[in-house]
């Protein structure tokens, strides 16, 4: 049994959110999902429109999770791995060379996915800003 663990905010879930779920469990068998509890978020100077109970049961409902947890603070994640006993840290190429995740090769492989093009929560939250979509239909490329 294969066990990975990924971190995220995960507000809004959007296409891009379930892509790196999708290919997170394909590297192994049981998705752990940390999410950012509200407070971790405000520590971040970061505010989600869905609060943390929200976001928790949206990632129940996705096929590829498995387990959601709260991500309380930036010390957390060596603890994480051993508790759960993950075999491998996913994250977006966003985080690639973080020394938060960089850290954790010592003790499970850690793996940066390509980001998806053109979606991010805060893309939603500006462009639901404007009312009405600039060309019509957001478009989510194929990849
Ligand atoms: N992610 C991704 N592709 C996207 C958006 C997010 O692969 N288009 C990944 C991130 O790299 C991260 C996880 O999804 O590993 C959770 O990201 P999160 O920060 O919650 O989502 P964002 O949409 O990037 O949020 P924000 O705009 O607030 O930064």
């Amino acid at each position: 049994m294969k066990r990975i663990l990924t971190y995220g905010t995960f507000d809004l879930l959007h296409y891009g959110h379930i892509e790196i779920l999708r290919r997170a469990k394909a590297l192994g068998d049981y998705l752990i999902v940390a999410v950012s509890t509200d407070e971790f978020n405000a520590i971040k100077g970061k505010k989600a429109y869905h609060n943390y109970e929200t976001r928790k049961k949206m990632l129940e409902a996705v096929r590829y999770v498995d387990l959601v947890i709260p991500e309380n603070n930036w010390e957390q994640k060596k603890n994480d791995v051993t508790e759960y006993k993950v075999d491998t840290v996913v994250m977006g190429s966003d985080w690639e060379g973080n020394k938060n995740f960089e850290s954790l090769k010592e003790i499970c492989e850690v793996v940066y996915l390509p980001r998806t093009e053109g979606i991010s929560t805060t893309k939603i939250k500006n462009d639901l800003n404007l009312q009405e979509p600039i060309n019509g239909l957001n478009q989510i490329p194929n990849n």
